[in-house]
């Protein structure tokens, strides 16, 4: 198991943990937080590293030096704008590589949104400024986003000769097959007040000052869930997003999900708390 001790050291992105949240923000400001090869690393690392700390995937609240594992994971970015996409000057560049270079630096992008979307913890995205390309696809893999008003998103690949390819599974999760076909051809900038219609956001701020604010109100929301509930409930949609059997099949994987949820520890300890009208475990 990590070592709390020990968290990947960054230099484009900051890692900060408080209790069971941890805070990640990109910190690229001159570039408007661009994605190039070092962040993209940076935030892998980081993915992963938070990961394997999740209460949701140790199934636990604390290791054994009592430090809490994390149950949420808020994702932002300094300066004026949230992230302006995969950094043009790589993309660029491995684009005029060999092949073999090309698809490299594709799949560093593929893993880096592949590990926000099936990170275990609950996922917070905050924006402000804009959210283009990469930057609307990290959104696009989170569970819950806040933006201020005069955000604009856009998968603006499309103005590049190029498409939202590798984000595109997440986004088109997110807002489904007619609205990521639209936005893909679009290519052009949203609005606050689009993108909250669309279901790109869950809610909507005035200014960047207000985003934490409206993120305490879904964190003390989310730590009333069960740590476990909140990691099996992305794997429980992934079942339905791949879902290739009947019907009946279907109905039987949701008994044994159903069964096996309700004989967890987790499972009767909430279900116990409930009824001995005491806050279970979890519950901070
Ligand atoms: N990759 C690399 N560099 C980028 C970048 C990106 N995605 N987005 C912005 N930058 C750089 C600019 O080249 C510029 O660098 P410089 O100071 O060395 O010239 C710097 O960031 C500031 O950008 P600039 O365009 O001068 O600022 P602006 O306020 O006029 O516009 C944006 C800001 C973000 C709206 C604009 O830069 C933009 O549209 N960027 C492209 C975003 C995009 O299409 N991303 C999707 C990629 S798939």
């Amino acid at each position: 198991m990590e070592n709390m001790q020990n968290p990947p050291q960054t230099e484009l992105v900051e890692l900060q943990i408080e209790g069971s949240t941890c805070y990640v923000t990109l910190n690229r400001q001159d570039k408007f937080n661009a994605l190039n090869v070092q962040m993209i690393s940076e935030l892998c690392e980081i993915f992963e590293w938070t990961s394997k700390r999740s209460a949701g995937r140790n199934n636990i609240l604390q290791d054994s030096d009592g430090q809490e594992y994390l149950r949420t994971l808020i994702i932002s970015g300094h300066g004026k704008h949230f992230c302006a996409g995969a950094d043009i000057n790589m993309m660029r560049d491995a684009g005029a590589q060999s092949a073999e270079e090309n698809r490299k630096d594709s799949e560093r992008l593929d893993q880096l949104f592949n590990s926000l979307w099936s990170h275990p913890c609950f996922t917070i995205g905050l924006i402000q400024g804009v959210a283009l390309g990469g930057g609307a696809g990290l959104i696009a893999c989170c569970d819950y986003v806040v933006a201020t008003e005069n955000v604009k998103i856009a998968l603006s690949e499309g103005k590049l000769g190029i498409l939202p390819a590798v984000i595109g599974p997440y986004v088109y999760r997110r807002l489904g097959s007619a609205c990521f076909r639209r936005l893909a051809m679009q290519a052009s900038r949203i609005d606050s007040e689009e993108a909250l219609r669309i279901g790109f956001v869950e809610k909507v701020v005035k200014d960047k000052e207000d985003l934490q604010d409206a993120s305490v109100v879904i964190l003390e929301e989310i730590l009333s869930s069960g740590p476990s509930a909140v990691s099996l409930a992305k794997e429980l949609t992934l079942e339905f997003d791949h879902w290739a059997l009947d019907d009946e099949e279907l109905r039987k994987f949701t008994l044994d999900f159903t069964s096996k949820m309700r004989g967890s520890d987790e499972g009767q300890e909430g279900l116990s708390s409930f009824l001995e009208k005491r806050p279970p475990n979890w519950k901070k």
